[in-house]
Parts: structure tokens; sequence; C-alpha cells
């Protein structure tokens, strides 16, 4: 099958095309996907994106058109693409619904870890022959609460580590799940969110999530705590969250991801003036510590990614249909 990639980095070549050996001709592109890009698939069967891309209903006539029958997502959440026009111009949607959920939920807690013992700042300050604490202080995570919101693949990975940790893990989640019956308590959204001292986010971004931590949500929690999203930068309302920092209540922010980011993120824009006031205001904090959506980005979760796209592409080819679909409920 011809394959065309989009927006794709070189670990995408290296590790699709490793997956992919001579079963199915692929071409890496550098631009992401949209309305204007999507041409360039011309007389490919299938187009893969990733997160930032924009599968949106143009992207999707367009690469229609040109002969795209199967869209392969290398990545799980589907938030970017409109299912709905898909179905209706005649194009499969795959997604990698799991592949390292251990890698998204240990980098949550490589942000936690990292604000709260501010190891990045001693690291800065060692380096310059600063060996003094203070402002370095933490405290114990062993003891509190953590509050995840969505027990999937990675959120149950976030609630195991949690555990692990010594903490009382607190859950919500529209469908719980019983594989965490004695390691976590389901509670309501409101009683999770007052009773954590770390919240970490794990649901996927829909139309009900859009902005769930919002002033609102942020009302309810406890001073002082800290918030961490890997999931996705819509769930966050990040203007609440910079009033929450500068009124001392939000006590510490980690993001791998933001609402804004598919203009910036997966990019070096070192040489660049940063256009976004939004998230310039975020980057002033010193309890703010923002990843650029590497949660995916160990050598297991890229192998996995690779392998299972792959294997979505050659089970249309061989059964017509992809092995992991998405379709709109
Ligand atoms: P999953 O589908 O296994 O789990 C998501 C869970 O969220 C489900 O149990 C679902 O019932 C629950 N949920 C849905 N609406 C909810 C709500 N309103 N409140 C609480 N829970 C709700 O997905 P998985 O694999 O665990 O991934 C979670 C999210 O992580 C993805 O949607 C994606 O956005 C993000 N992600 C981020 C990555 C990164 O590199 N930072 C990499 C991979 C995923």
């Amino acid at each position: 099958m011809r394959i065309c990639v989009f927006g794709a980095k070189p670990h995408d070549e290296r590790t699709l095309s490793e997956a992919a050996g001579e079963r199915h001709a692929l071409r890496f592109l550098a631009p992401p996907l949209d309305h204007l890009t999507a041409r360039l698939a011309e007389h490919a069967e299938a187009a893969c994106i990733f997160v930032n891309d924009e599968a949106d209903e143009a992207a999707l006539r367009v690469l229609s058109e040109g002969g795209v029958r199967l869209l392969l997502l290398r990545c799980s959440g589907y938030n970017n693409v409109d299912l709905e026009a898909a179905a209706r111009l005649g194009i499969a949607v795959a997604r990698v619904p799991a592949y390292s959920p251990h890698a998204v939920a240990e980098h949550a807690l490589a942000l936690l870890l990292t604000l709260n013992r501010k190891t990045h700042r001693a690291h800065a300050r060692v380096r310059e022959g600063n060996f003094a604490l203070d402002g370095l202080e933490g405290w114990d995570i062993h003891g509190k609460t953590a509050g995840i919101i969505g027990t999937g693949s990675i959120g149950s990975c976030a609630a195991q580590i949690f555990a692990g940790l010594g903490c009382r893990v607190l859950a919500t989640d529209p469908a719980p799940s019983d594989a965490l019956a004695g390691l976590a308590r389901y509670v309501s959204f409101a009683e999770l969110m007052s009773e954590s001292d770390v919240i970490s986010l794990h649901c996927p971004l829909t139309p009900d999530t859009h902005h769930l931590i919002d002033a609102g949500a942020l009302a309810l929690t406890k001073r002082g705590v800290t918030l961490i999203n890997t999931s996705r930068g819509g769930l966050v309302d990040t203007r609440a969250v910079i009033a929450a920092l500068k009124s001392e209540h939000l006590g510490a922010l980690g993001l791998d991801v933001y609402e804004e980011e598919a203009d910036m993120f997966f990019e070096d824009l070192s040489g660049h003036v940063l256009q976004d006031d939004v998230f310039a205001r975020l980057l002033t904090f010193p309890n703010v510590l923002v990843t650029g959506h590497q949660g995916f980005f160990t050598r297991e979760a890229l192998r996995a990614i690779a392998e299972t796209t792959i294997a979505n592409a050659t089970a249309f080819e061989e059964e017509g249909a992809p092995r992991h679909p998405v379709t709109a409920d």
C-alpha cells in the first residue's frame, strides 16, 4: 500500500520504515496535514498523521479526491479528526489505541517530581557553583491524595504509580475499571477536585471535556494543589490556570500539552519571537513546567506505534478494515 506520512520526523522515518519493511511504500513529508497540504497525498491509498495534524472535513475531502481510503493515526487520541466527514467520504480511520501507557504515565510522574523537588533549578544552581537550598523545599508525595481523571490505559498506570508512592488514590471516570479495585476509590469529579493534593489528567479531549479544568473546577481544589496535564491541552482553560497561579491558589502546574500547541510544538522555534502571549505568561511562573508533548517519546512506545500503524494498514489491505478502527459513535 502507498502511504503518505505527514509531519514526518526522523524518528517516524526510522521506526515506520523498520516496521513496514518491503510490505508498504512509504513517502515521508515534513508538513503536517491540513486542507492545503492534503493534495500532497495524491495517488496514495493511505495518509498517516499525528496529534496536531488537521483532519477536518476540508482536508479529508482533498484526501478522498486524491484516492486516500485510509487515515492512519500514529497516536491514540483522535480529537483532530472529523470522524463523521471521514465516514461520509468513505475514509476508514485507524489509531494506535495503546502503545506504551507507561511512557505517558511515567512522564506525568517526571513532571510532578521535577516541580516538587525542583531538580531542574537545583541542577542549574549546582552547575553555577551555587549549593544553597533556599527555594528548593519540596514535600513528601507519600501519604498525599492523588486524583486521576480518566482511568483508561494511561490513567490506570498513573493510578498504580501513585499507589506505589504511598498515595491515597481517587479516580473519576464514566467507565470505572474493575482492575483498579483496592488501588483507587472512584468518586465524583467534585470530590476528586476538592480532596486531591495532586490532580493528573488522563481523559480524552471531547466536546464534553473541553475546558474541564476551568475557573469553577479550580475553585473546588485545595490551595496549593498541583495539576499535571499530559493528555490534551484543550482540557485546561489556560487563562483560568494563569489566574489561579497569580493568586497562588494553584501550587504548581506541569504541562506536556497546551491548547494552542499546534503552531509551536515539535518544531525548533528557538530563533523566532514567541507570538503566543498566554503561553509566554505561563513560562514566567517558577512553579510551572512545560514540556513539548513528549509523553509518548520512549523507545518502546515509538516501536509499538510504528508496528500498530503498519498492522492497521496491512489489515485494511488484506481484510478490508484496519485492526484498530475509530468510528463516530
Ligand atoms: P483510554 O481511551 O484508554 O482512556 C481514557 C479514559 O478516559 C477512558 O476510561 C474514558 O472512559 C475516560 N473518560 C472519558 N471522559 C471522561 C471524563 N469526562 N472524566 C473522566 N474520565 C473520562 O485513553 P489513554 O490511552 O489512557 O489516553 C488518555 C489520553 O492521553 C488520550 O486521549 C490522549 O489525549 C492522551 N495522550 C497523550 C500522550 C502524550 O504524549 N502526552 C500520548 C498518548 C495519549
